[in-house]
């Protein structure tokens, strides 16, 4: 397979199984913060700067052994009359600031339900940023709305909120902001927009947890917020989500419709299933496995703030390393990925490929991230479905089809480079080998530009990294 077509998930689970190549290098650097060059890059047959693995992921230990084992034992495996994932529903709401947390099957399902539960659906317009996995367009697109993309600011990686008011129509029902790489989207901006309108917002924090826009979490910050605990995730439990909220009849709303619609709380109990519902309901086992894992999940959040804020200020001065603003409002980020722009006009030309590959080469896992999904077929094959045509006029659907076209996001796909979060859970040592091995390749860019074969041999090995 070719690293360049790796998912995020595949991706991520490549980087943190580690890489290993060969020997070390020393120090390096002219610029910022480092200080003399290194030599001949790996790939031109050189020494890698690192051999050892990042750090792995995910991580367990023996509590969560023995607390899974005893859900096994104990023959209670599903949360009809348990109590470990209305244990990890209490202790997350309380983590995130949020009064109520109803978890489900995994990140999906909790947008689905936010979804249903604010009544977001046939014939609505949502608002949503095109950059991001592809679960976010999949649950407008599966709710029978029109998702309308509004194009992001390639300096965040985030929607634009300056984008967003001229894709409102009469039409537009709610506004699905995704922080995505963990990073916070404005939603000052947003939040304001939403009220001026008159609309509903859904927070996609599936890759936000502990992330924090002027103190208060992610996922608190509009009407409802989701998340996703999937392998790859910093609170990861094999698949699993959680919708977070403030207001208890919406709340009570999303627990009855992700439990077959019985009766809860304020969904009385008129007859056994009072509302439309659906089974989304998460085991006793991936709950045991979240109350252990997010024991680390302050420390690792600031070890990865720690981390990516050294990275930053050692490459941030390389010529064409242009990495990922936060915005000022921002108290904390998750850093699910950290992200920044590769300028090839200031590396010779050196396609972003080779730089991945030479990157690679020196033992540095990475990933040129999203491309433009809104040209996969997908959104076109929605529009042309019985669903939609009954849904939206032909008119709407046309209009559509010729406003598809978002430039800055086609733009930051062509030069975005991810590191996975794993990466930022290491040592000093290990973020300045990341550094050291951009500023390496920078030095070494003439000889790469002028090498045509070097890419595909570390392209085909890749996915051993
Ligand atoms: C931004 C975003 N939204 C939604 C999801 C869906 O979550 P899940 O995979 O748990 O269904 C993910 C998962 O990766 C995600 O990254």
């Amino acid at each position: 397979m070719n690293k360049k077509n790796l998912t995020r998930r595949e991706f991520l689970t490549v980087a943190s199984t580690g890489t290993i190549i060969a020997a070390t290098s020393g120090g390096i650097g002219a610029y910022g913060n480092a200080s003399k060059t290194t030599g001949k890059a790996a790939i031109l047959g050189g020494k890698p700067v690192r051999a050892k693995p990042f750090p792995g992921w995910p991580v367990w230990d023996r509590g969560a052994e023995k607390h899974v084992i005893s859900i096994l034992r104990s023959g209670k495996w599903y949360r009809g009359g348990a109590t470990t994932v209305t244990e990890f529903e209490k202790k997350y709401a309380e983590l995130m600031g949020a009064k109520r947390c109803v978890c489900t099957v995994n990140g999906t399902n909790a947008l689905l339900t936010a979804m249903h539960a604010l009544d977001v659906g046939v014939g609505d317009e949502v608002i949503v940023s095109p950059y991001t996995f592809i679960a976010t367009y999949n649950v407008v697109i599966g709710s029978c709305a029109l998702p309308v993309f509004v194009d992001t600011d390639p300096e965040t990686f985030q929607i634009n909120p300056d984008k967003i008011e001229e894709r409102i129509t009469k039409n537009t029902r709610a506004i699905l902001p995704v922080h995505i790489l963990g990073l916070p989207a404005d939603m000052d901006r947003i939040n304001a927009i939403a009220k001026k309108h008159n609309l509903i917002v859904i927070e996609d924090a599936c890759q936000a947890w502990m992330a924090e826009w002027k103190g208060k979490k992610m996922g608190t910050l509009g009407d409802l917020g989701c998340f996703s605990f999937q392998n790859s995730k910093h609170l990861p439990c094999g698949e699993g989500g959680a919708v977070i909220g403030n207001d208890e009849e919406l709340m009570d709303r999303c627990h009855s419709f992700h439990n077959c619609g019985r009766p809860y709380g304020s969904v009385k109990k008129t007859s056994n299933y009072p509302i439309i519902g659906t089974n989304r309901r998460m085991t006793e086992y991936q709950a045991a496995i979240l109350l252990s894992q997010m024991k680390r999940l302050e420390k690792d959040t600031e070890r990865r703030n720690q981390n990516a804020k050294y990275l930053t200020s050692r490459i941030k001065d390389i010529p064409g390393i242009l990495p990922h603003r936060l915005y000022k409002e921002v108290t904390r980020a998750a850093y699910h990925l950290y992200p920044f722009r590769y300028k090839k006009e200031h590396f010779n030309d050196l396609s972003r490929d080779k730089f991945l590959s030479a990157l690679r080469a020196e033992g540095i896992p990475c990933s040129s991230g999203y491309g433009p999904q809104y040209n996969d077929g997908l959104i076109e094959d929605a529009l042309n479905s019985k669903n939609f045509k009954r849904s939206f006029s032909k008119a709407r659907l046309n209009q559509y089809r010729r406003e598809n076209h978002y430039p800055d996001n086609d733009q930051l796909c062509k030069e975005a480079v991810w590191f996975g979060q794993n990466m930022l859970l290491g040592s000093k040592k290990d973020i300045d080998d990341i550094a050291d091995a951009i500023l390496k390749t920078y030095e070494n860019r003439d000889k790469l530009a002028q090498s045509d074969k070097t890419s595909s041999r570390y392209k085909k090995d890749s996915i051993a990294l």
